[in-house]
């Protein structure tokens, strides 16, 4: 059966700058190639969860400008219901300044435009598509007070629960704790909100899941890029493997490791293993591509990752 899967989440185009290094400071340096992608983490999600198939509904907003237009019809184009999708005529579309080196490392710039325009009027509209949802997915690039209420309102109705807290730029407060069934941070998340140096050490992820799960949320999945994930569901703790790739663009990787990560996970968490190991190849496939969006990689390219060339 298709899932229903609500994103509620940010929509950005990205310029993308193109760079041996990182500048200096007080630095003139020449860029490589200067391109442009739709992205938006929360709008990554969504390709990512559609593209495996799932039936995927965004709640989010844009400005009325050519980038939303963009935006739009990239959500639409990928087969994803963008009812949601408020134009805000006062703000301009969200934008991201990606500065992407040679080996595939990024440092991301966001404006937040339109994605910091959500309110809770937002959320209340959407509230028939979130009560028929199998599951919400939210990151951190809109306003906290609403992904809170949008969980509140997901819980209400007995929806699961996905909090990418990306980037890491408030705290896990209770209350969104408590509505939440699995929270996803990358390396650099799950070290910000931790306050614990991560590295892929299993003593040191241990200490990290502990705190993490002492906000009071039930399973954490921290992705370490090349070194996998580390899992944490009470007691329970494992790793999964990575799948090695030469990485391109590591732009998105996270954000379709958690679009292909909710469309998997079944509702009483028992394949949360399969999940982050599908997950895990569908991230690699994207790190192999440019771009956010253009990167993300369909169902059936997932399935015949393992007899492809690009794996390592
Ligand atoms: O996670 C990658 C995304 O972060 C980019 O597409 C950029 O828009 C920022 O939101
Ligand atoms: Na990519």
């Amino acid at each position: 059966m298709l899932k229903n899967i609500v994103v509620l989440g940010s929509l950005n185009v990205d310029n993308i700058l193109k760079m041996p290094r990182m500048p200096f400071e007080g630095e003139t340096m020449a860029l490589q190639d200067v391109t442009t992608a739709p992205g938006g983490k929360g709008a990554n999600q969504a390709v990512a969860a559609a593209r495996q198939g799932a039936n995927v509904f965004f709640v989010g907003a844009v400005g009325n400008d050519t980038n939303g237009q963009f935006m739009k019809t990239t959500l639409l184009t990928n087969g994803v219901n963008v009812d949601q999708v408020a134009v805000k005529s006062d703000v301009p579309t969200g934008s991201a300044y990606i500065m992407l080196q040679e080996n595939g490392a990024n440092t991301i710039m966001i404006h937040g435009g339109a994605n910091q325009a959500l309110t809770l009027d937002h959320v209340e509209a959407a509230r028939d598509i979130i009560a028929k949802a199998d599951i919400l997915v939210a990151q951190f690039e809109v306003p906290l007070a609403v992904i809170t209420a949008a969980f509140a309102m997901a819980k209400a109705y007995n929806v699961q629960t996905i909090l990418n807290p990306a980037p890491a730029v408030y705290s896990i407060t209770p209350e969104l704790a408590a509505l939440t069934d699995v929270i996803v941070p990358n390396e650099t998340e799950a070290q910000l909100l931790s306050g614990i140096k991560v590295i892929p050490d299993e003593g040191v992820l241990n200490r990290v899941a502990d705190k993490l799960l002492a906000t009071g949320v039930p399973r954490v999945i921290i992705t370490l890029g090349g070194a996998g994930s580390f899992v944490a569901e009470g007691t329970k703790r494992w790793f999964v493997d990575p799948v090695k790739v030469l990485a391109q663009d590591t732009t998105a990787a996270g954000d379709t490791f958690i679009g292909t990560l909710a469309n998997v996970l079944n509702k009483d968490f028992t394949n949360i293993d399969a999940s982050v190991t599908r997950a895990t190849y569908a991230s690699a496939l994207a790190v192999t591509r440019a771009g956010a969006i253009p990167s993300i990689p369909t169902y059936e390219e997932v399935d015949n990752f393992n007899d492809t060339a690009t794996k390592l």
